[in-house]
C-alpha cells in the first residue's frame, strides 16, 4: 500500500465573510469551540494521514506556523507553503509537488467540515490507485462541482457550478490523487474565473477512466462555512453534538492519542501544559478514561 500525504489548502480571501475576514484568515475563524482548520486536519488524521502540508497566503502563513509548529507535539509532521494568489484549488498540487514526491496525496479544503464515520475515507485512501473523489447529495447544486451520471450510475462528467440541473451530487472538498496529479495540474488552462479548476483535473482522470467516485451516505454531515449563516449553523451543529454526547468533534489531541500517533506519556505532558480551560478539562478526562482502560 502506498503512503498517503495530506495537503490542507487554507488560502483565499474569504471575501464572502467580510468583515470577519478583513484582517484574518477564514480557516482560523471559530467554529464553536475551536479554529475551523482543526476540523479538516482531524479528517485527515482520522483517515490515517500524518505527514501534512498547510498552504496559505504569505500574510497568513505565520499564524498557522504559530498554531501547529512542526506538528511533532501531536505526533504529526507539518510543513508549510505559500500560495501567492488564489489561482485555483488545483494549484495546491503544483505547490505541493516536492512534498508529494512519489506518494499519494489527500487534499482537503481548509473550510470543509465533515462529521460521521470515517471508515469510507480510510478505505478509499487505502484502495486509491489514481484518483478518488467523494460525492454528497445537496439541495443547491449550482454552488458546487457537480457529477453527471449515465444511466448505469457511472460518472460521465463533472461540471463546475452548473447553470442547468444535472444532478444533486456535489464533489466535496476532499480529494485523493496519485503522484501524477501535480503534472496534470500543470497542464491545465485557467478557467474563465482565472483559476486552475479542481473539476478540470478530476475530468482528466475521469476521461482516462481513472477516477473513483465514492458517495457519502446520509449518515454523514458535510457542512458549509461560506456565509455568516452557514458558519453559525456549523457552530450550532458542532455545539449540539458536543453537548449531547459530552464528546468533542475535531479534537486533534484526542485523535492523536486514539489513533496511536502520540504515546500516553507525551499526550499527558502536552495536556498538562495547556491553560486552564474547558478544553483542557476535556482532554484530562480522556486521559483518565484511557488510564482506567490500561489499568484493567
Ligand atoms: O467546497 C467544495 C467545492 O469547492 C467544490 O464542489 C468545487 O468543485 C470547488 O471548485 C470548490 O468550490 P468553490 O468555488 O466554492 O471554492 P472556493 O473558491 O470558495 O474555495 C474553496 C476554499 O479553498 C476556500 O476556503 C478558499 C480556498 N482556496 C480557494 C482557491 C480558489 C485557496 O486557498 N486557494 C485558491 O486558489
Amino acid at each position: 500500500m502506498k503512503n498517503t500525504r495530506g495537503i490542507i489548502l487554507a488560502g483565499g480571501s474569504g471575501s464572502r465573510l467580510f468583515p470577519l475576514t478583513s484582517i484574518y484568515s477564514k480557516q482560523l475563524l471559530a467554529v464553536y469551540d475551536k479554529p475551523m482548520i482543526y476540523y479538516p486536519l482531524s479528517t485527515l488524521m482520522l483517515s490515517g494521514v500524518r505527514e501534512l502540508l498547510i498552504i496559505s497566503t504569505p500574510e497568513m502563513l505565520k499564524w498557522y506556523r504559530l498554531l501547529f509548529k512542526d506538528g511533532k507535539h501531536l505526533g504529526l509532521d507539518i510543513k508549510y507553503a505559500e500560495q501567492k494568489e488564489p489561482k485555483g484549488i488545483a494549484e495546491a498540487l503544483i505547490i505541493g509537488k516536492d512534498f508529494i514526491k512519489k506518494d499519494n496525496v489527500m487534499l482537503i479544503l481548509g473550510d470543509n467540515i465533515f462529521y460521521g464515520d470515517f471508515t469510507e475515507m480510510r478505505k478509499a485512501k487505502e484502495k486509491n490507485e489514481n484518483a478518488t473523489i467523494f460525492a454528497y447529495y445537496v439541495k443547491d447544486p449550482e454552488r458546487y462541482g457537480i457529477i453527471e451520471f449515465d444511466g448505469k450510475d457511472n460518472a460521465k462528467n463533472i461540471i463546475e457550478k452548473p447553470k442547468n440541473h444535472v444532478s444533486n451530487y456535489a464533489v466535496v472538498g476532499l480529494y485523493i490523487y496519485d503522484s501524477d496529479s501535480p503534472r496534470i495540474a500543470m497542464s491545465l488552462n485557467p478557467s474563465k474565473r482565472g483559476e486552475l479548476e479542481i473539476s478540470d483535473l478530476n475530468n482528466v482522470y475521469l476521461k482516462r477512466r481513472e477516477l473513483q467516485v465514492v458517495k457519502l451516505g446520509r449518515g454523514f454531515a458535510w457542512l458549509d462555512t461560506g456565509t455568516p449563516e452557514s458558519l453559525l449553523d456549523a457552530s450550532n451543529f458542532i455545539g449540539t453534538i458536543e453537548s449531547r454526547q459530552s464528546l468533542k468533534v475535531g479534537c486533534i489531541e484526542e485523535i492523536s492519542l486514539r489513533m496511536g500517533f502520540l504515546p500516553y506519556s507525551k499526550y499527558k505532558k502536552l495536556v498538562l501544559g495547556y491553560p486552564d480551560s474547558e478544553y483542557k478539562n476535556y482532554l484530562m478526562n480522556i486521559m483518565r478514561d484511557i488510564k482506567i482502560k490500561e489499568d484493567i
